[in-house]
């Protein structure tokens, strides 16, 4: 089944849940549509994961329509998600719309994704506007990582729970078809997720939200160092692919590989003449 913007909404009607992974390249794009995910976004996490930047700040419109257009040519029904990277919506709602359709067009996204609820609804609103699905993102926001002074779980005291919620509301009415929430108490993203018709995506939000979403490279555990509290491991494709590095490296200098197996053969007589 194609996943579209209205697929979607209807999942979340039907009380199925959504499933997102987050993909910057042809290769995996290809095995995440095979296994049925339902959505996938290229997000500016790449800038850490694919580019290796301390944060996702750095990270340009260019380097998200170079990695959406790969994952693009890998999809067959799973739907596509382009981020907006820090200060290409901020600016201002020209800038916002602009760069939303040339993720559209040069990165062959369904959908673009922003950080922020009240705050960004004048640029939902003109995307939307404009014919382009949005994704609203609020909770923990890593572009306002200078701003937050740091990661942490969003909405703890009621102040800022409420501000939550009501940037919620806002993102919906402002047009958004989806919000992610991102580090959110699980009760508080429980209740957004029944105050809102539109479905919420959680990452460290807890099961009461209409679908989730992982970094790709937590979840294949890729990475040796920090996991975050939130991220489940499903399988350890990092240790997998340093142990096939390792063989490989050994295997070169014993002569191991390549076998005759591998190889191409040529008739001995055309040998013999060159070594004539
Ligand atoms: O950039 C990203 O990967 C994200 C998800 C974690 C929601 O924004
Ligand atoms: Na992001």
């Amino acid at each position: 089944m194609k996943n579209t913007v209205t697929t979607l909404q209807k999942m979340k009607e039907d009380g199925q849940k959504i499933s997102m992974l987050t993909c910057y390249d042809y290769t995996t794009a290809c095995l995440m549509d095979e296994a049925g995910i339902n959505g996938i976004l290229v997000g500016d996490s790449l800038g850490m994961t694919m580019m290796g930047y301390e944060d996702t700040l750095p990270v340009t419109v260019e380097d998200i329509i170079h990695h959406t257009a790969c994952v693009s040519r890998g999809l067959k029904n799973t739907f596509l998600v382009a981020d907006m990277p820090f200060m290409s919506y901020q600016t201002s709602v020209y800038d916002a719309v602009k760069n939303a359709g040339r993720l559209i067009k040069e990165g062959h996204a369904q959908a673009v994704k922003l950080e922020g609820g009240a705050s960004v609804c004048k640029q939902i609103e003109a995307i939307v506007k404009a014919d382009i699905p949005v994704v609203a993102h609020i909770g923990l926001t890593p572009q306002s990582i200078n701003a937050f002074g740091g990661f942490k779980v969003q909405g703890k005291n009621i102040d800022r729970a409420k501000q939550i919620l009501e940037d919620a509301k806002a993102v919906e009415k402002a047009g958004a078809f989806m919000v992610t929430l991102e580090c959110v108490p699980e009760k508080l993203a429980t209740l957004i997720s029944k105050e809102l018709s539109i479905p919420t995506i959680g990452i460290g939000a807890g099961n009461g939200c209409d679908g989730q979403i992982l970094v790709y490279q937590d979840m294949l555990n890729m990475f040796s160092g920090f996991k975050p509290k939130f991220v489940k491991h499903f399988a350890n494709i990092g240790e997998e692919m340093k142990r096939a590095f390792k063989d490989y490296d050994q295997e070169v200098k014993s002569l191991a590989f390549p076998a005759q197996e591998h190889n191409f053969k040529i008739d001995d007589q055309v040998i013999e003449a060159l070594e004539k």
